[in-house]
């Protein structure tokens, strides 16, 4: 076991170390990384997230110097990714009587991951406290940062804040705090931010609101450096990274309804990307001119092309115009398909192989998970029957990508 390392009185950093050339999100993170576990010795002590899964039987082991493992009472997991969740399946075996804390989309994942059906689980929200026993921690959700379960959390006693991925360096240092770094991790930290959690940039400024009236001594994140000096500088950077640069950028919807279904995804787009700061027209392409709906497309700097489907077809004037559009530029804009279908929504794919003729950037869910690892963004968007439920947070989640992608890229 190494040397004891404390971020406070009974606060321990029981984390990893890889120094590797780690191989991380289709890059190699050459400088290595670091997985960043916590242990509360509170009167019910706490481990906060664990450490990748190759090195769990270690990390159990090192731990086992410091506590019991049967004392442990809670196993708190920000985020379910397995550099983070990796040690869980080692430690549950042996903290035979942690609670695993987490937030409700993460619990069916752990307990698949780890086969942890039968374990007992706390699910939090927004704003939940727990008392450890002489500390007490609070729970902020920060879903999309960068998965939907992620959370922080944060030890009110203290004043630190556990981030998980957020606020993260990838560097194997054994420096651990910031302050007593050898070099400027500054450019390491924005190049994290910029691969990380800048396709995400909307709910970092969700984060940031919820954190910013919270006092922040230290931030504690799950990779690299703790920071415990300039904190406040550290969040500013993510605010100012993550707001919108470029305004005044213009969307349209052109589509094609036959009971009124495909128009409701269209408007719902809409104020999707209005909320975001997109200008939008919307065309009913049967009842504008072609010229008209043209000029349209030639304007703007993300086009939605929605329609039906209608014996496996599109309907109504959609198609004149998509024969129209390989003979105009579209290079510099984007594209994505939408509609509802009540079937199997073959006209949607259609709408789909007439972009592929163009060079248009069209939007679609492969290139989405490629490049960003989100995969509840998905295009084409297909809708069955009238959006509602699920269907309305698909909508939201293609809209605001979208929105993003035209006011910063990618
Ligand atoms: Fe560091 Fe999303 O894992």
């Amino acid at each position: 076991m190494q040397d004891k390392i404390m971020l406070g009185e009974n606060i321990y950093w029981v984390g990893k170390i890889d120094d590797r050339d780690v191989p991380f999100h289709r890059l190699t993170l050459t400088k290595g990384t670091t997985y960043n576990s916590y242990l509360l010795k509170t009167g019910l002590p706490t481990v906060i997230d664990t450490v990748d899964i190759s090195f769990g039987r270690e990390f159990v082991e090192n731990l086992k110097e410091l506590i019991p493992l049967e004392d442990i009472k809670y196993i708190v997991i920000n985020h379910t990714e397995p550099d983070h969740s990796g040690g869980l399946g080692s430690l549950a075996a042996k903290a035979k009587n942690a609670i695993i804390v987490c937030t409700e989309p993460a619990v069916e994942e752990l307990k698949e991951m780890y086969k942890l059906h039968n374990r007992e689980f706390l699910v939090v929200k927004d704003g939940d406290r727990l008392d450890i026993g002489g500390k007490n921690l609070r729970f902020i959700e920060t879903p999309y940062l960068h998965t939907e379960e992620t959370m922080i959390t944060y030890c009110e006693e203290d004043k630190i804040l556990f981030p998980c991925d957020i606020f993260s360096t990838h560097v194997a240092n054994y420096e651990y705090f910031n302050d007593l770094a050898k070099e400027d991790i500054i450019e390491d930290f924005k190049v994290y931010y910029k691969l990380i959690m800048h396709p995400h940039r909307k709910y970092v400024q969700d984060m940031i609101n919820k954190i910013k009236d919270i006092e922040i001594d230290i931030i504690a994140p799950s990779h690299g450096y703790i920071l415990r000096s300039n904190v406040k500088e550290f969040i500013n950077m993510y605010d100012v990274m993550s707001r919108n640069t470029v305004k005044d950028k213009k969307a349209v919807i052109i589509y094609s309804t036959m009971t009124g279904n495909t128009k409701k995804v269209g408007n719902i787009i809409k104020d999707n990307l209005e909320m975001n700061s997109i200008a939008v027209e919307v065309i009913d392409v049967n009842k504008a001119s072609g010229e008209e709906a043209l000029r349209a497309v030639k304007e703007a700097d993300g086009v939605f092309f929605g329609t039906s489907t209608r014996y496996a077809d599109m309907i109504g004037g959609l198609e004149d115009l998509l024969k129209e559009l390989k003979n105009i530029d579209l290079k510099d804009k984007i594209g994505g398909v939408f509609g509802s279908y009540g079937w199997s929504g073959e006209a949607i794919e259609v709408v789909q192989d007439y972009l592929r003729e163009t060079d248009i950037k069209l939007l679609n869910t492969a290139d989405i998970i490629k490049s960003t690892g989100m995969t509840d963004v998905m295009f084409p968007i297909r809708i069955r029957f009238s959006p509602k439920g699920d269907a309305l947070k698909q909508i939201e989640r293609a809209s605001v990508y979208t929105a993003e992608l035209l006011l910063n890229g990618m």
